[in-house]
């Protein structure tokens, strides 16, 4: 199916699974960036994360030609119908989204497009973006439609290919249904509306999920109190709809590239606008006393005083499934821990040594596998939920640790498994 040539600029994780996913829908794709050894090895089928089955699309797209990848916004537009803006929006430092690559790029491509060009937003862009871009763009032949992504990291494939909705929105409402028709083989209900309403659902949507999460952190630590069990009571609520089971499990608070960023974009926007959003100051404050709390188990676990403690770290990434280090719970911990004077090392399976010299993270030391970074350590801490941890053989891990304790940060372990290994079970908001 062509429907004319679609444009993704920028091939981050956001842009690299939607330009590989649309090719796979039959849809001629060619991908622009400004890194020109990506661009290389994009084009030699080499995907740089770990994202499942994106290689293989990658692959498929590069094969039937579908999809390429080339160098520069300029080249990428040429005669592109669509254009998909999937740039970095970093923190600037104050909270709000840096919006200066989205201008940047629009800007550069605003002379170069085609009459009748869509230019679409797909990062998390701040509400008045769209707005701003036209201007920028400055062309009444173009039309500017917001179309947020809803991709979990490691399962964006699969969110992709079978979201729960589209979300298009636009001043120009046919343009917002003609990006919606890009999706129409995938079936989902497409929800229209205007630029500024859906810019907003995607902040909406994220501090949500957010506010979820902290509120089941905090039932979790007073579940711990009362004598509780965090599992017990999120069974107990899952099965009303009006709650749902998704996004229930307690855990060392919530990172990853986009819900800190999102939570802190979305309060800077309220904060513009004079509204007090407190039910979001304490989503984000929620989320630090998460991380605090695991700290204050892991502390408590050594006897009080970390210095000069080891503790072996399970897990690194933000979540399971991902490679992605990006304000994750496991680091946020190490940097508090190391602050004390504790001495980490750590084990996850997409991480490898090179971690120990990146100036970023010093105060870890990367062991090859969970026996190791176990081997003479005080204490041992869960904190990213990879399923082998699950299934880890603990009678060796006990073995060669100098620890008879595991504070389990996601709740993982078999209590029964660890008790039998000869290990203390420290748990998250249930009873040791
Ligand atoms: C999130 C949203 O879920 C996506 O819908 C959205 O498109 C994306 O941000 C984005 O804005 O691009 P992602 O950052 O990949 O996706 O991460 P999530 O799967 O949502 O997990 C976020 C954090 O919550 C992780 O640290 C995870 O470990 C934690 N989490 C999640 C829990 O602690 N418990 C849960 O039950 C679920």
């Amino acid at each position: 199916m062509t429907v004319g040539k679609i444009a993704v600029i920028g091939t981050g994780y956001v842009g690299l699974t939607s330009g590989a996913c649309l090719a796979s829908l039959g849809h001629q794709v060619v991908c622009g960036d400004v890194v020109p050894e990506k661009v290389a090895s994009l084009s030699a089928g080499h995907v740089p994360i770990l994202e499942d089955g994106l290689d293989a699309l990658v692959a498929e797209g590069l094969a039937s030609g579908n999809l390429s990848f080339v160098l520069g916004a300029d080249v990428a537009v040429k005669g592109a119908k669509y254009i998909f803006l999937s740039l970095p929006t970093p923190d600037d430092g104050d909270g709000r989204a840096d919006l200066s690559i989205v201008r940047a790029v629009a800007k550069q491509i605003g002379p170069l497009l085609e009459p009748g060009a869509i230019v679409i937003t797909k990062s998390t862009v701040p509400v008045g973006t769209a707005k701003k871009l036209e201007k920028i763009i400055g062309r009444e032949d173009v039309a500017l439609v917001s179309n947020p992504e809803f991709l979990q990291e490691g399962t964006a494939v699969k969110n992709f290919m079978k979201p729960d909705r589209v979300v298009v929105g636009s001043s120009d409402l046919a343009a917002a249904r003609e990006v919606g028709e890009l999706y129409a083989s995938l079936g989902a209900p497409l929800v229209v509306t205007s630029a500024e309403s859906s810019e907003m659902i995607k902040y909406a949507a994220n501090a949500f999920l957010a506010m979820k999460l902290s509120f089941v952190n905090s039932i979790a630590a007073l579940a711990e109190e009362v004598g509780a069990d965090i599992q017990e009571i999120t069974r107990g609520m899952k099965d009303d709809p009006r709650i749902g089971d998704k996004f229930l499990k307690a855990g060392p608070g919530w990172g990853g590239s986009c819900f800190p960023k999102d939570t802190n974009a979305l309060a800077a926007i309220a904060d513009d606008h004079d509204i007090r959003f407190p039910l979001l100051d304490a989503t984000v404050t929620a989320n630090r006393q998460a991380k605090d709390r695991v700290v204050d188990k892991i502390r408590a676990a050594v006897g009080g005083d970390l210095e000069g403690k080891t503790v072996a770290l399970w897990g690194l990434t933000f979540k399971a499934g991902t490679d992605d280090l990006r304000d994750s719970p496991a680091l946020l911990i190490s940097k508090l821990l190391a602050g004390e004077g504790a001495l980490l090392r750590a084990y996850d399976p997409t991480v490898h040594e090179d971690l120990e010299a990146s100036a970023r993270n010093p105060e870890i030391t990367v062991a090859s596998d969970p026996h190791a970074a176990a081997e003479g350590a005080d204490v041992i801490a869960l904190l990213t939920e990879w399923p082998e941890f699950a299934d880890i053989d603990l009678q060796k891990t006990a073995v060669s640790t100098g620890t008879r304790t595991i504070v389990d940060g996601r709740n993982m372990l078999s209590p029964e498994a660890v008790t039998a290994a000869g290990f203390t079970l420290i748990p998250l908001g249930r009873q040791p």
